[in-house]
């Protein structure tokens, strides 16, 4: 067991290179198995999902060789089952993608049904519903999700709610239908137009990927390919938030500045200076930013999963915000840690009331799910003091080198054994949090 152990209080200071986008990757990597040929792909993160990912698809057969630290060489021509059920695959979100990459190539698929962060209920019946309408049978039983049909046909599918995975799942499952599939309200995060790019290079033809609508013609067939991941717009944000938590001067590189439009937005009102380059975004933090109002939405709406990092900012800006979290309905679990260092917030049903204070105090923290992880060491860097946080597995799942990168800006903070700690007392819980349902 391994815990941050994080002395805090000073800015972060520096450049970061983010690394590619793991939501795309993830995609990208079931994608690849629909085909019998070689692909190869660039810029994959070397994070804990990712790798669950790869060490599933070879479970079934699937030929991985590591070509360096962020590129893999996929060959699928060996797969021997449609049933992924390993005991890790159970515990990520994005084994899902496997059942539309499976469907559509061998119009059968047994998956384990998906785990990943405890951040709602997040059902999973805009997948169903797309594959069912697609022509396949699906059934659903305590663990598993099993999927067939003879043919998969184009069809005109309507999603009830803006979906990132049920977009790319049927995105996967209709590229190999027989016919026309037209997809409506689809979701259009960067990384649904990455996978769509990705599938083009291995021949498929999707239309209007980024847009409230995808067109697919569908082909019998897609070849080998060589693709390079976009950048991860959540890393880019996490370290701009960074730079206003720590009241620090970050320059995020190796970005697409587009992506970051709704971070930008959020961080120029709180008074921080934000200049964007080519491919990078400088923000600068002062001494106290302002409050203001944050609602998350689909892209390009400002993204749930940079809620708590940006929560994390208002609560140490002047003035009160209105946080209103509209993706999932259990995304404010950590706000409870950030009371325990001294933070001045309610939550009121889907709404966190956040009243600014002048600093966080250090404290034991945990992490309950990754992008809040992620906050909580960037609350505990800006806290005076030591502070420990624990269940770093989870930020694990989707930040590469999180401490090296934070170190690398000045952050004292290193990865300690939980036995090394001692009998430390540190922080203390200033006031219950009050919870409105
Ligand atoms: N929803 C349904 N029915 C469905 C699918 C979704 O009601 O069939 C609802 C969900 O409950 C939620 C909303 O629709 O309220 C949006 O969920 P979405 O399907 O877009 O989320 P997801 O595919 O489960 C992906 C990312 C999440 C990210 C969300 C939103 C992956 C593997 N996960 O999840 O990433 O928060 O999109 O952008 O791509 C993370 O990286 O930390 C993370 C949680």
């Amino acid at each position: 067991m391994f815990q941050y152990m994080i002395t805090g209080g000073n800015p972060l200071v520096g450049e970061v290179v983010v690394g590619g986008a793991k939501n795309a990757a993830l995609g990208i990597i079931a994608a690849a198995i629909m085909t019998d040929d070689v692909v190869y792909i660039d810029n994959i993160p070397d994070v804990r999902d990712i790798n669950v990912m790869l060490e599933a698809i070879q479970e079934i057969g699937v030929t991985v060789e590591r070509v360096d630290r962020h590129a893999v060489r996929i060959d699928a021509s060996t797969i021997h089952s449609v049933v992924v059920d390993d005991e890790f695959i159970k515990k990520i979100r994005a084994s899902y993608y496997l059942v539309g990459a499976l469907l559509g190539k061998y119009k059968h698929a047994q998956v384990a049904l998906p785990g990943g962060c405890a951040i709602g209920s997040r059902p999973i019946d805009q997948h169903l519903k797309g594959f069912r309408m697609l022509g396949a049978k699906v059934d659903v039983n305590s663990d598993r999700i099993i999927t067939q049909a003879i043919d998969l046909i184009g069809e005109h599918i309507y999603l009830d709610v803006v979906s990132v995975g049920a977009t790319i799942n049927i995105m996967m499952a209709a590229t190999l239908a027989e016919g026309k599939t037209i997809i409506e309200n689809v979701a259009k995060e960067p990384h649904i137009v990455d996978v769509a790019n990705f599938l083009n290079s291995m021949g498929a033809e999707i239309k209007g990927a980024g847009t409230d609508v995808i067109r697919i013609n569908g082909k019998t067939k897609l070849h080998g390919t060589e693709y390079s991941i976009i950048p991860d717009q959540i890393e880019a944000g996490t370290f701009m938030c960074a730079a206003a938590i720590s009241r620090g001067d970050i320059t995020v590189t190796n970005i697409i500045p587009k992506h970051m439009e709704a971070t930008t937005a959020k961080l120029l009102e709180m008074g921080c200076e934000v200049i964007e380059f080519d491919d990078a975004i400088r923000v600068v933090g002062t001494l106290r930013q302002r409050a203001t109002p944050v609602k998350t939405l689909p892209y390009p709406g400002f993204p749930t999963d940079l809620q708590p990092q940006i929560t994390t900012a208002l609560a140490l800006a002047e003035g009160t915000s209105v946080i209103t979290e509209n993706i999932f309905e259990n995304r404010f679990r950590y706000v409870y840690e950030l009371v325990k260092m001294g933070a001045d917030i309610d939550v009121m049903g889907n709404k966190a009331i956040v009243v600014g204070v002048q600093g966080l105090k250090a404290a034991e923290l945990s992490a309950p799910d990754l992008r809040a992880g992620a906050a909580l060491v960037l609350a505990a860097l800006s806290a005076e003091g030591l502070s420990y946080v624990k269940d770093i597995e989870y930020i694990q799942r989707g930040y590469e080198n999180f401490e090296d990168k934070l170190q690398l800006l000045g952050g004292n903070i290193k990865i300690v054994a939980v036995e090394d700690i001692g009998s430390t007392t540190i922080g203390d819980s200033i006031r219950p949090i009050k919870i409105y349902k």
